[in-house]
């Protein structure tokens, strides 16, 4: 985290995110935040975001939150600890008790990256149920303004072309035994979970399902698409494109999809999932490679390579686009950062810290 501060880049994001969401400042001040997954890609910018925020302000309206990370995936640094911030290494996957008040509760933790939750199945599976289960009962419990839980694109499966790009109502198309249905079922799962806490107990959950997430701070050794060309395109070796690189994504830059996380998380849209990305542009595999190389301050080549894993081969959903509409309307959202300025942005980060 200490690492995180001091870049300029991830420094002037959280600025520029700080501002993007001043319409909100009052519901931040004066509250504590409980965040899971607090050490991860997006609950970093998170927590940083609240750190930020609480330079402004006297001390006693500061934002308090709660850590909690067990690093399964997460880089084990020094997180944020201080008189306002606590980090608590805890599994989710046991329920977490405090007698402090929580007012919002942000449950991010969760094995994103296809290369780990392989690894770790169970515990996707897990962080996905187990893990969910318990947040709502806490937040039930605490009584929370606003609950929200980080879902995922994945509960689309392989989207019929008739559906993309995709909107909330449509159902999925995932197979229920495959290599990818530990994340994505346990995502369908999570939500219906929430759904039912909000139906029965009113508890003013709402679900969040991110597109493609990319920018500073993701872990260099994700796999992910995009972090996996920086890399190889920073050591000068070519870019590997997975089988014939023609399946598309739409990539949103952090600072877009924190913002989003954000607006939903203040609203009233309560019991409600809403699709948090960047439409434009619906890209090919193959082009964005192509993208990075343009990008690079030298001449890097790609390679097409049989898929590594059943994950990235047969069952890797062949498109990716959001319909952002229902987050428009209601939130008044809108992405800020073009693929090219996010994409520049992403690989001065990685310069920063090679
Ligand atoms: N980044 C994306 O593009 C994307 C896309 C769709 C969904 N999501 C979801 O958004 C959330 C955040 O994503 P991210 O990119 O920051 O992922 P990440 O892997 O960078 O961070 C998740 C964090 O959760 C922690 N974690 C996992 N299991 C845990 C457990 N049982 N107890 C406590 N901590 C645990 C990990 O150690 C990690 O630090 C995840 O739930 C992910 O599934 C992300």
């Amino acid at each position: 985290m200490k690492q995180l501060l001091s870049s300029k880049i991830i420094a002037e994001d959280i600025r520029n995110l700080a501002t993007a969401l001043q319409d909100y400042h009052d519901y931040f001040y004066g509250k504590t935040f409980l965040i899971t997954g607090a050490g991860g890609f997006l609950g970093k910018y998170m927590v940083l975001l609240l750190h930020h925020l609480n330079e402004y302000r006297s001390h006693q309206n500061s934002i308090r939150a709660i850590c909690l990370d067990n690093f399964i995936t997460g880089y084990k640094q020094e997180m944020i600890n201080d008189d306002n911030f606590e980090f608590i290494p805890h599994n989710v996957i046991e329920s977490y008790k405090t007698d402090k008040p929580i007012d919002y509760i942000i449950h991010a933790a969760g094995i994103a990256s296809p290369v780990y939750y392989t690894k770790f199945p169970i515990q996707t599976m897990d962080v996905g149920t187990v893990g969910t289960r318990h947040m709502l009962n806490l937040a039930k419990e605490k009584n929370v303004k606003s609950f929200i839980f980080m879902s995922s694109s994945e509960v689309y499966g392989d989207p019929d072309p008739a559906h993309v790009p995709t909107s909330e109502e449509y159902y999925g198309n995932v197979s229920i035994i495959g290599p990818r249905a530990c994340y994505d079922e346990s995502k369908r799962f999570g939500e219906t979970m929430c759904s039912v806490y909000w139906k029965v107990y009113g508890l003013p959950v709402k679900m969040v399902r991110p597109f493609n997430v990319y920018g500073p701070g993701i872990r260099p050794d994700d796999y992910r698409v995009l972090p996996n060309f920086i890399e190889h395109a920073l050591r000068k070796e070519p870019l590997p494109i997975h089988g014939n690189g023609i399946n598309t994504r739409s990539f949103c830059y952090i600072n877009d999809e924190i913002e989003g996380i954000f607006r939903i998380l203040f609203s009233e849209a309560n019991g409600e999932s809403f699709n948090v990305g960047n439409p434009t542009p619906e890209i090919s595999v193959k082009e964005l490679a192509r993208l990075v190389t343009k990008l690079m301050p030298h001449k890097v080549d790609v390679v097409y390579i049989d898929p590594p894993h059943a994950v990235y081969a047969s069952s890797d959903p062949k498109r990716r686009c959001p319909n952002i509409s229902k987050l428009t309307t209601i939130t008044k959202f809108k992405p800020r950062y073009a693929l090219e300025d996010g994409l520049r942005r992403t690989i001065d980060w990685f310069v920063e810290n090679n």
